[in-house]
């Protein structure tokens, strides 16, 4: 081997271990947060089950979020009633079309309906989508314990078959 080849072999070795040394690091770094297992979405209470009746009513509450390496507390809402039979319900109030926000009875066409301001979908109180949007209003699980509401992940709507 000649003296040119050994410290080429050298330094080429000393550098690639360094940069190996650097870039792994960084690597993990960057992915850690996808190589973590998912958390199932935690239970949040949101209101005594007394204050709940058959006429929707919204309801806000903070939901811990983790995304990456960001996390947050946004605000969400939600319209809870429950039906005849005293099953209590919460729909996410996003519309199905594109999004805006609807509310409970703000039509005087649509009596006791959910309506979108936006391009005129309504929706009954179940949540099923009567006009304009595709879908039925998005529906969170629910849970009732020691006499409050608690809401869990948001799904589709089991209610509006
Ligand atoms: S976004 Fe609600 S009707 Fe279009």
């Amino acid at each position: 081997m000649s003296r040119r080849q050994f410290l080429s072999y050298t330094l080429g070795g000393a550098t690639a271990f360094m940069g190996a040394g650097m870039i792994v690091p960084m690597l993990r770094f960057a992915v850690d947060p996808v190589l973590q297992p998912k958390t199932e979405a935690a239970w949040v209470k949101v209101v005594e089950e007394t204050k709940i009746t058959e006429t929707p009513a919204s309801f806000k509450f903070k939901v811990h979020q983790v995304d990456g390496w960001w996390e947050s507390d946004p605000e969400l809402e939600a319209w809870i009633s429950k039906d005849k039979a005293g099953n209590i319900f919460a729909l996410n109030p996003t519309c199905k079309h594109l999004g805006c926000t609807v509310d409970w009875n703000s039509n005087p066409a649509f009596k006791d309906q959910y309506y979108c301001p936006c391009h005129g979908a309504h929706y009954t109180a179940d949540g099923k989508n009567l006009a304009v949007a595709p879908l039925p209003l998005d529906q969170y699980e629910l849970k009732t314990e020691n006499g409050f509401v608690y809401v869990g992940q948001l799904g589709p709507n089991k209610r509006a078959q």
